[in-house]
């Protein structure tokens, strides 16, 4: 099988493409723009591999995704501007990617008749929850952020364009990923590897919003089912049945890495910054029989490890351009922030 990955140097789909080439002998391309989230040395040790092949492109450019989709047989398409903070400085790279390109490559695969259109999507679609409930298939979208909503929009055009056109698709919405590769913007690797060089931990707000913790291994599991045993037409809620609160997972690291709590800051809250997010998993479970295999206090610990391990990788991510972001985001508030 030949199959096409958008965003490959990403954090979530350079695990995949691991995952992907250690346990089967398909053939992986990778269209990546390499924006500041797309790091090469993710998949270093593929370069030389047959089996892989890289496409420097943006997913918005008709004739790189079609150079990309020559005989593919399946697309998984992560590429995307992620991180919610970002959206709400300037939200219009992410209508350009996660939007505009999602359609230029909905088009292309329509024309180039692959036979499965996977998307890997977000809970973020379906907005905040309460103290109850979870969010399944069926929770109406009511996304937050520009973020959200970009991706809210994308899964709308691949259902039209399922519906209308009638290409193969299927839709996945995760909940919060963590683990090897992730980009230090994101809460747990920030907190992470500012706890390592004894930084402020930045907490936003009372730091009690929950989120629903995956590790990174078991969405590719999920990912990887879906890929060979979903059912065209569906979407598929993927989460890894963690919630926890934001300080509890901030003193968890900060136990873990025998760092002082007294690193904690409580810092202004992100706007429209979303209470709670869980998933209803019931579907896939039932119906593709899968389940999240990595309990949270074991995935942070493999986590920690990880980056413990590679300090190179993430000492020069943060570097350059980074601590320009770092500085603009939490400068102001670090400085105003309050101690627990
Ligand atoms: P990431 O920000 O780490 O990586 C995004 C990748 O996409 C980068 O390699 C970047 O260079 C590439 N990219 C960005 N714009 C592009 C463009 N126009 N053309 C081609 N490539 C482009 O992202 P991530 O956190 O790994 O998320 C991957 C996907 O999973 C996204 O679609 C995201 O919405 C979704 N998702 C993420 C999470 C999470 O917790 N991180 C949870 C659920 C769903
Ligand atoms: O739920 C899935 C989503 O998870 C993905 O679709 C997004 O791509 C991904 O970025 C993530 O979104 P969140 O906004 O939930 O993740 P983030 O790591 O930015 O924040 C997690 C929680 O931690 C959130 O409540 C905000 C809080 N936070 C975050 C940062 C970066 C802090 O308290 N301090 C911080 O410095």
């Amino acid at each position: 099988m030949h199959i096409l990955i958008t965003g490959g140097c990403g954090f979530i789909a350079s695990n995949f493409v691991h995952y992907l080439l250690e346990r089967y002998d398909y053939r992986i391309i990778n269209l990546d723009a390499l924006t500041y989230a797309g790091n090469p040395e993710n998949l270093r040790e593929f370069e030389n591999n047959p089996r892989y092949k890289f496409i420097h492109g943006r997913i918005e450019d008709v004739k790189a995704v079609k150079k990309a989709l020559r005989g593919v047989d399946r697309i998984v398409h992560f590429a995307a501007e992620s991180h919610v903070d970002r959206s709400i400085t300037n939200a219009q790279p992410f209508i350009q990617t996660n939007v505009a390109g999602t359609q230029v490559l909905l088009d292309a695969c329509r024309q180039a008749k692959i036979d499965r259109f996977i998307h890997v999507s977000t809970d973020e679609v379906y907005g905040s929850l309460g103290d109850k409930d979870r969010f399944t298939e069926t929770t109406p979208l009511a996304p937050n952020s520009p973020y959200a909503a970009s991706k809210a929009a994308s899964d709308l055009l691949v259902r039209a364009t399922a519906k209308t056109h009638g290409l193969p698709s299927i839709i996945t919405r995760c909940s919060n990923n963590y683990g090897p590769y992730q980009f230090p913007e994101k809460l747990i690797p920030l907190m992470i590897t500012n706890a390592l060089e004894d930084k402020p931990l930045p907490v936003y707000g009372d730091g009690l919003n929950v989120r629903d913790w995956i590790h990174v291994t078991d969405h590719c599991a999920a990912l990887d089912t879906v890929l060979h045993r979903g059912i065209v037409g569906e979407t598929y809620n993927i989460g890894g049945e963690s919630e926890r609160k934001n300080i509890d997972v901030v003193k968890t690291i900060l136990r873990l890495l025998e760092k002082s709590e007294s690193l904690i800051t409580f810092v202004d809250d992100r706007p429209g910054h979303d209470r709670r997010y869980a998933m209803d998993i019931k579907k896939i479970k039932r119906q593709l029989k899968w389940s999240p295999a990595v309990t949270f206090e074991k995935g942070l610990e493999l986590t920690i490890d990880w980056y413990r391990r590679n300090e190179k990788w993430w000492r020069r991510v943060k570097s350059g351009r980074y601590r320009q972001y770092y500085q603009k985001m939490y400068g102001q508030r670090l400085a105003e922030g309050k101690k627990p």
